[in-house]
């Protein structure tokens, strides 16, 4: 297993989004929030500056769509070059439909579960992802508190993987940082939304890295399986 950060645009500052991506060089995936005030009470980004930032930087984009019916909206993130796109399984009508379109569509595919959302029913569609996003906040708002509670979704999600059950990346996503980076790794994530952590830092690439030395050390070893898989862990770029 290696630990990958994400950083979160939605802690930058949105009038120089090109050189916030820029500061954060040496992250592994950019993390783009989409919120459409209907899902969330909160709205973002939308088509237009996915397009922009994929021209802007050379990061790989891990699009997060917390918005409704994204049975609709999903593949058109993929079609602007984005190289994850996760969306909540609360939002959509017929998510193994909306995996296979965004597969289809060349981009790896995300689930997304809130903090009050159960894992359990989704499991046996699980194969029909790259991705499992587990919020450790309601999604909505950067700066809020860690929920560790949600912690055990990542611990089972991980041990199906190990089992060689599942390949999945293991996301978590809502206030991680130096202190709590370490009991998500120790769950068993292998990548780390950070958005305050990191913009609100005085050297960003300086706190992507100090979050990845973080979390490599906190995570626990990996089993056979997934020493084999290594390279299917990796996340690509495009
Ligand atoms: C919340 C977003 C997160 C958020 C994380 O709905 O999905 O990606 O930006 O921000 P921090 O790291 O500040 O909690
Ligand atoms: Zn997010």
């Amino acid at each position: 297993m290696e630990a990958h950060i994400a950083p979160s645009l939605l802690a930058a500052d949105f009038a120089r989004l090109g050189e916030q991506a820029a500061a954060v060089h040496n992250a592994d995936w950019l993390h783009v929030d989409v919120m459409d005030n209907h899902f969330v009470p909160n709205l973002t980004i939308g088509p237009q500056v996915v397009a922009d930032l994929r021209r802007a930087t050379g990061l790989p984009l891990d699009c997060h769509l917390m918005i409704d019916d994204p049975d609709r909206w999903a593949v058109g993130y993929a079609e602007l070059g984005a190289c994850n796109v996760t969306f909540h399984v609360e939002a959509a009508a017929d998510p193994v439909a909306t995996a296979r379109a965004l597969r289809a569509a060349g981009t790896l595919a995300g689930l997304a579960v809130k903090p009050g959302t159960p894992l359990e029913p989704y499991l046996e569609i699980l194969p029909e992802f790259d991705t499992l996003l587990v919020m450790t906040v309601e999604p909505g708002f950067g700066g809020q508190d860690f929920i560790p509670g949600v912690l055990p979704k990542v611990t089972e999600a991980r041990r199906r993987v190990e089992s060689g059950h599942l390949k999945l990346i293991i996301e978590v996503d809502g206030g991680v940082n130096d202190e709590t980076i370490e009991q998500a790794a120790a769950a068993g994530a292998d990548m780390f939304v950070a958005g305050t952590a990191v913009f609100e830092a005085d050297d960003p690439a300086g706190a992507v890295a100090a979050l990845r030395a973080q979390a490599a050390a906190a995570q626990p070893p990996s089993g056979p399986s997934l020493r084999r898989d290594t390279d299917a862990h990796r996340p690509p770029g495009r």
